[in-house]
This record gives C-alpha cells, sequence and structure tokens, in this order.
C-alpha cells in the first residue's frame, strides 16, 4: 500500500502552533501541495525533454494573493527507475571520477529509507520533505525549513547534487562523514526529533522489509552504521554534471558548439574577470565550482541587521508564520564556521557553495535571504555589505547591469542533463506499508 500523499505533513504542527495559526491553516494546507510536487506520470524520454524544473514553483509573485501553485500532488509511484548504480559509476562530464558505486540493492534500500517518514519520531517528515527531489534536492518554497511540530531551522537547506564531493559537510562544515551525517538531522528536535540513536535501530528493525534487506546487504545487518551506509550509497549516486557549460568547454573541440550563447560565454570570461572564480574554483578537466573554503560573503551580518524579521516562515502567498522556538537550544543566532573553529574571525563565513544546478536550487545563501540568481549577482555587484569581516575581494566588486545579466546566463548554463532522470528515479520508490501512526 501506498502512503497517502505527503500533506500529512500537517501533523507536523501542534496546537498550540494550530490555534496560533488557525486562520492560515487551509492556506498552508495549500502550500504544501507544492512540497509534494512530482513528476508528471507520462514521462518522456530525457533526451530531447527541456528540464522539469518547473514543476516547482517559481515564487515570482509569491507575496501577491492572486499567486497560484503549478505543482502536482504525489498520488501514486510515478517516476522511472534508473540504473543508478551504472550511471554513478561513469562519472558524469565536468566531475571528478568517484571510483566504485555502490549496489543496487544498497542504493535501493538507501532510497527507500530517504523518503520514508516513519525516520522521524512521529511518523510525518522524511529526508525527502527538505531535500526535495522536484526542487533541486533542496526547498525552493522555503527560505529555512520547518521541522518536528512546526519547529523552524535556522539555514537554507543544501541541494545535494553530488553530495559525494563535499569534504566539509553542512554549512559551516562540522562533519566530514555522509555515513555520520544523518544523525544531525535524525535527532535534532527541530527536525525529525527522534529521541536517540537505539530508538531508530529499534524502530526500523520492526519493518520487516527493512530488517531483511539490511540482512541481505551488510554482514552485521540492520545497525547505526550500516543505516549510514545506505542513506549515504543513494546520495552519493545523485552525480549531476554534462550540462550545457561542460558540453561547451570540457568536451573535445570545445568552445565551437552553437548551442552555448554568446552571452553565457561572456558570463564566464566575467566569472573569471571578476574572481567569481577564486572561491567557485574550476580544475582543468572537472569543475566543482567550489574550492571546499569557508568565507564571509557579507550575508550573516545582513541577517544579523535584520534580527528576527527573517526567522518568519512563509507559509502560503502572503501568509507568514513565526516557527516554534523551543527553549531546548534555541535562538536563530548562527555564527557559522566560527561554531566549529571556535575562532570569532570565522564568525559568518561559509563554505562555498558548487555552482552546479544553481539555476534550480533557489532560494540562495546559507539562511535562503537572496530569491533569484538575479538577486544574488546584484549581491555581489554592490559589494555585498557593510560588514567590516566581509571577503575584501567582495567588497571591491563592481559589475555593470549588463554584465550581471551576462553572469547570470552563464549561471544557468551549469543545471545537468541527469536532473529529469534525478528526479524521475527518486520518485520511482514505493515506500513501506501504512504506517505505524496509521498514516
Ligand atoms: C527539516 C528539514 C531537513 C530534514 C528532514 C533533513 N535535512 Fe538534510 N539538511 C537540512 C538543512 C537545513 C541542512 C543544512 C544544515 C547546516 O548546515 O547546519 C541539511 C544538510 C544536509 C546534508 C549536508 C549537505 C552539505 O552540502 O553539506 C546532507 C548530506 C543531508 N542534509 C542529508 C539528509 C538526510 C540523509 C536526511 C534524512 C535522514 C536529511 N538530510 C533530513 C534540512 C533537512
Ligand atoms: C570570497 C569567496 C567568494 C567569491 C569571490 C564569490 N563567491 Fe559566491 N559564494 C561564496 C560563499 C561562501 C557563498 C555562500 C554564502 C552564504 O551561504 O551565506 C557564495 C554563494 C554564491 C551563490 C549562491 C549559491 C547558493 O547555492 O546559495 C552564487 C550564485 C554565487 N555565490 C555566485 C558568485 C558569483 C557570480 C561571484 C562573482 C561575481 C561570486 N559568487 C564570488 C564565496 C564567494
Amino acid at each position: 500500500m501506498m502512503l497517502p500523499p505527503e500533506n500529512t505533513a500537517m501533523h507536523l504542527f501542534s496546537t498550540r502552533f494550530r490555534r496560533r495559526a488557525q486562520a492560515t491553516l487551509r492556506l498552508f494546507f495549500v502550500s504544501l501541495i507544492p512540497v509534494a510536487a512530482v513528476v508528471a506520470t507520462e514521462l518522456e524520454p530525457f533526451a530531447d525533454s527541456p528540464h522539469r524544473v518547473g514543476l516547482a514553483d517559481s515564487r515570482i509573485g509569491y507575496e501577491s494573493e492572486a499567486y497560484r501553485t503549478d505543482s502536482k500532488v504525489v498520488i501514486e509511484v510515478s517516476g522511472i527507475r534508473q540504473a543508478l548504480d551504472k550511471l554513478s559509476s561513469e562519472t558524469p562530464l565536468g566531475l571528478p571520477a568517484v571510483g566504485e558505486g555502490a549496489k543496487a540493492a544498497e542504493i535501493d534500500l538507501g532510497r527507500q529509507l530517504f523518503f520514508d517518514r516513519r525516520l522521524s519520531a512521529n511518523d510525518t517528515l522524511s529526508c525527502a520533505m527538505c531535500h526535495i527531489p522536484e526542487q533541486g534536492f533542496t526547498q525552493n518554497e522555503l527560505a529555512t525549513p520547518v521541522g518536528h511540530q512546526g519547529k523552524g531551522v535556522r539555514r537554507n537547506v543544501p541541494s545535494l547534487y553530488n553530495v559525494v564531493f563535499v569534504q566539509q559537510l553542512f554549512l559551516d562544515g562540522r562533519e566530514s562523514s555522509l555515513v555520520e551525517q544523518i544523525w544531525s538531522p535524525l535527532l535534532a528536535h527541530n527536525e525529525m526529533a527522534n529521541q536517540d540513536r537505539q530508538s531508530v535501530i529499534a524502530k526500523i528493525a520492526t519493518i520487516e522489509t527493512y530488517a531483511q534487506q539490511f540482512e541481505g546487504l551488510y554482514s552485521g545487518g540492520l545497525s547505526e552504521h550500516s543505516l549510514g551506509l545506505a542513506l549515504a550509497a543513494y546520495q552519493r549516486a545523485l552525480l549531476s554534471g554534462d550540462s550545457d557549460f561542460d558540453r561547451w568547454y570540457f568536451e573535445d573541440g570545445a568552445l565551437s558548439i552553437d548551442h552555448y550563447s554568446t552571452e553565457a560565454a561572456l558570463g564566464f570570461a566575467l566569472f573569471q574577470e571578476k574572481g567569481c572564480i577564486d572561491c567557485h574554483q574550476m580544475g582543468d578537466n572537472v569543475s566543482l565550482f567550489s574550492d571546499g573554503g569557508f568565507y564571509n560573503t557579507g550575508i550573516g551580518y545582513l541577517r544579523q541587521q535584520r534580527g528576527v524579521e527573517l526567522d518568519k516562515v512563509q507559509l502560503a502567498p502572503g501568509v507568514y508564520v513565526v516557527p516554534l522556538v523551543s527553549a531546548e537550544t534555541e535562538t536563530f543566532i548562527d555564527d557559522g564556521r566560527a561554531e566549529v573553529t571556535g575562532q570569532s574571525e570565522d564568525r559568518w563565513q561559509y563554505r562555498t557553495p558548487s555552482l552546479r544546478n544553481v539555476a534550480i536550487t533557489f532560494p540562495y545563501m546559507h539562511d535562503g535571504s537572496l530569491p533569484t540568481l538575479e538577486s544574488v549577482v546584484a549581491y555581489y555587484a554592490g559589494s555585498g555589505s557593510e560588514d567590516p569581516l566581509q571577503d575584501v575581494r567582495i567588497s571591491d566588486m563592481t559589475i555593470t547591469v549588463a554584465e550581471q545579466q551576462a553572469l547570470v546566463a552563464f549561471l544557468r548554463t551549469l543545471t545537468s542533463n541527469q536532473v529529469d532522470a534525478l528526479v524521475s528515479d527518486a520518485r520511482s520508490v514505493q515506500i513501506g506499508e501504512r504506517g505505524a501512526a496509521g498514516l
């Protein structure tokens, strides 16, 4: 049996929250439909179809009452399973080699777990509800996500495309292993809110189909480590290179392909000239558009200037709530890299994000405060913020309006040819039986 559409995520919200937001709940329900956006059932072959990323709402005009969603509800398994084990062992154009990929069965198990709401304490929230496949494995519609019982999470959701290449995970780089990383969302009280590692394992062990798959795949069966291995196997397979830019720049006969626009080519020249490439680094034959380093772009300072305003979450057009903040941790203060190093000069530094697929992973920056690529480039063009600790390379930038347009045109050519296949593959998963909590 399939789980019903993901609108049961409404259960995330506590009674207290519900009272507070009663009037907005109907609209909130509408806003969840895009969260459950899905590939159309009649999928065409990928090669000659444009990217289906428009399934996620564009958010243009989102602040207006007249806004209407374009998204569709998940009703049934609607995607087409791809051979991710094979795809991920053949390195896509423009990406570094990854070595031997995981076995198909391990990826399949990881995929099921990634979509399973039973991984959260009250069976409402899956990894995929924050890392939404149709929305670039991030969330296009919320600057920062809402987790367990309506509690707010302070940072924008990073895309999981090409996460295998990220050495220091999380925007402050506090984790180095994808296998260990899962415990952060699984246990965070404002994300999936499980009590402890043992309770997660005990719950999954009661689900017969999982217990069997773990037995078959790992010598010790289900354990804290093998749960991490399975989820990592799926995420490592989310490789996406082979963009228009890669075909123009890295392929034989490069720079001659006529589909690449003059404006994008100019944008790429500016990308180098203006020093973007210093941090969004490229190699000779491959490129992640990130050096993996941590820098202060001035956004943390702006966030502090704006104060709590920014922590409002927009649930539906014109409808804002301030998510619940519990006493346990809690402030939305975010010092970035300094939280890991303890060095005050690292305050408001965040990892340079890859720019691959950047056109589909809006909104931008660690707090999701910039809604469009145009606004990011305009931010750089305005030399960032007033933060005295901001990286000097940003404080020095001048970029004309025409140059900004060219830079955006270039950034839009970084969307991978694999995106549609990975979205479709994601929605090929059949998740368990009706959940223990009667979902
Ligand atoms: C409530 C929303 C939410 C849920 C649920 C969630 N994540 Fe995330 N995820 C985030 C946010 C926000 C971050 C960035 C956090 C930070 O930098 O401190 C993140 C970061 C990550 C990263 C690091 C990516 C990078 O580029 O550094 C990985 C990997 C990841 N999540 C995987 C998962 C997996 C696997 C699950 C399910 C077990 C999951 N997430 C559940 C919101 C969520
Ligand atoms: C000093 C290093 C540095 C330079 C120079 C730099 N960036 Fe960035 N860029 C970053 C960091 C760090 C972030 C993330 C900031 C944050 O999360 O608050 C970022 C974020 C971005 C984003 C948003 C990506 C996302 O997923 O949120 C885009 C787009 C971008 N930069 C493009 C550019 C362009 C275009 C230039 C040149 C005009 C440039 N960057 C110059 C370090 C840099």
